[in-house]
């Protein structure tokens, strides 16, 4: 069941711009010395835009821009941990970054000097520099098992993977790419296929390859932006899924269930005709873990994305306040310790979860991983007022905490500040969560004990990332883990402690 989940993710050149923001932060000489030796596509901006415009005359829309967009490689650095996580190269998309910003208007620029095509806005276009989406509507015809969608009226053909990584070559490699071609109504080639197939619903494809498997990209790269793209149309939408892995879709089978009134479709292995009335074809990605309610129709955003997974999931606490009778005196705020076996572990859970009880947390541990039941466990942690984990995947459980509830991400040691910023951090405010940081000194990491004093691995971690995503996931995430010193870990227990309404109340 999982055996694609555990590909080789090797490829240190991924680190791309995720690793250039630990580097802007450290310094600018080191940032220009990276950004020339990883920066997975070597080319200067212009040349990719010529190149793109050549490829959207002939109908492709694989865009490969690469925008400057840094101050978004920032959040973009994000994601990477977890044995099964990856370094996203030269993912320069992000935050909020001006979305369909540069390479749509490219696109657009593009599609108006075809003289012929007067549309305000290109069936295929960036939706963001992470994903590209394609949006059809009269005569829809779907034919999964040759990834083909035949359409009419349609100018020409367009070519798309529906996965919101575009810059990522090792992702989209697990992707399939889909056709849109225009329905001839002659008799020439392609045949008319005829309809097997009717459907009163908007079609969307989307691609369930790349990295899913690991929760941080099961969310942020197929889930959130299938919300932001399915929300619109109010369960009239049929989700027609590429790459299908029953397993995957089971697990979050109550959340598609949720977004489409429609039986999910394994369409690569679909022999039918579908015939639709429009189509979506590749969701649209924001950010990490995030909805730019801007750039929505009606203004939805990550608020609404927590109220369908709780209605999806059945998690009762919208807000992190004490339940039960108000005048109960045992009502005390749960404090959920998220723990790691293998790497990034918690070495003294036992005295952290103590220390946590004296300051009068009811205390849960839970370890989440694949074969988990994703609704029980996203239960638990909506039941948690407080949530506190080593950084890594198991922390996209933050997506089920009630609002007003807090997140303690205990950051290893190495400088890893600027992934847990890009992947936790940003996402929390928007999730109406508190998020506070407890950084791992050297006295608080295993690391200390397999590296002489000296050592650049403890010295100096930049010097380590230099060496790219491998070299530092390698010493600082799986080689590492942790004992937080309990005085300090206190006083941001206490922290978190403030932040709720536990005990203002009366
Ligand atoms: C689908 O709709 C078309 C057009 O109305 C019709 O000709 C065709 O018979 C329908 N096919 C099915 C399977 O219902």
């Amino acid at each position: 069941m999982k055996s694609n989940r555990n590909l080789t993710r090797g490829d240190g050149r991924r680190l791309g711009n995720a690793t250039l923001i630990a580097f802007m932060l450290g310094s600018l000489l080191v940032l220009s010395l990276v950004r020339a030796r990883f920066s997975p596509i070597g080319k200067p901006g212009e040349a990719i835009k010529t190149e793109e415009q050549e490829a959207m005359r002939k109908g492709s829309v694989k865009m490969e821009t690469l925008e400057a967009g840094d101050e978004a490689a920032a959040s973009a650095a994000a994601a990477e941990e977890e044995e099964e996580t990856q370094p996203k190269a030269g993912d320069t998309t992000a935050g909020g970054g001006g979305g369909g910003g540069g390479a749509s208007s490219a696109a657009v620029a593009a599609a108006s000097t075809t003289a012929t095509d007067h549309l305000t806005k290109p069936v295929c276009y960036e939706s963001s520099r992470r994903s590209d989406t394609c949006e059809a509507t009269g005569d829809v015809r779907v034919h999964g098992r040759s990834q083909t969608i035949h359409i009419s009226p349609l100018e020409q053909e367009w070519k798309v993977k529906p996965y919101c990584r575009k810059h990522d070559a090792f992702a989209l490699s697990h992707v399939k790419e889909w056709a849109l071609r225009p329905l001839s109504t002659a008799d020439t080639y392609p045949a008319v296929p005829h309809c097997t197939v009717n459907s009163s619903a908007t079609a969307f494809v989307l691609s369930t390859g790349g990295f899913t498997g690991n929760p941080f990209h099961d969310y942020t790269d197929v889930l959130i932006p299938a919300f932001i793209t399915a929300h619109r149309f109010a369960g009239e939408v049929q989700f027609l899924v590429s790459s299908f892995k029953s397993w995957w879709t089971n697990r979050y089978m109550q959340i598609f269930q949720r977004l489409s009134k429609y039986e999910l479709v394994d369409i690569d292995n679909d022999d039918e005709v579908r015939c639709y009335r429009s189509v979506v074809v590749g969701p649209t990605f924001h950010k990490e873990l995030g909805v730019d309610a801007s750039r929505t129709p009606s203004g939805y955003s990550m608020v609404d994305f927590r109220t369908m997974l709780r209605g999806a999931l059945g998690l009762e606490r919208a807000v992190a306040e004490p339940s039960g009778d108000r005048w109960d005196i045992r009502r005390r705020p749960r404090l959920l310790i998220i723990s790691r076996r293998n790497s990034r572990a918690f070495l003294n859970e036992r005295a952290m979860a103590d220390m946590a009880m004296s300051l009068g947390f009811d205390v849960r541990l839970g370890e989440p991983d694949i074969s988990t039941d994703v609704s029980k466990f996203a239960r638990l942690v909506n039941s948690a007022d407080v949530m506190v984990g080593v950084h890594g995947a198991g922390l996209t459980n933050m997506v089920f905490l009630p609002a007003g509830a807090v997140l303690i991400q205990v950051v290893p040691y190495g400088g890893l500040e600027w992934l847990a910023r890009g992947t936790f951090k940003e996402p929390a405010a928007d999730m109406q969560i508190h998020y506070l940081e407890y950084m791992i000194q050297l006295d608080e990491t295993t690391l200390s004990e397999q590296y002489p004093k000296d050592d650049p691995v403890l010295k100096d971690p930049y010097s380590i990332h230099k060496q790219g995503w491998n070299a530092l996931k390698m010493v600082y995430l799986d080689k590492q883990n942790v004992r937080p010193h309990l005085g300090r870990l206190k006083n941001t227990f206490m922290e978190a402690l403030k932040l709720l309404p536990h005990g203002h109340t009366n």
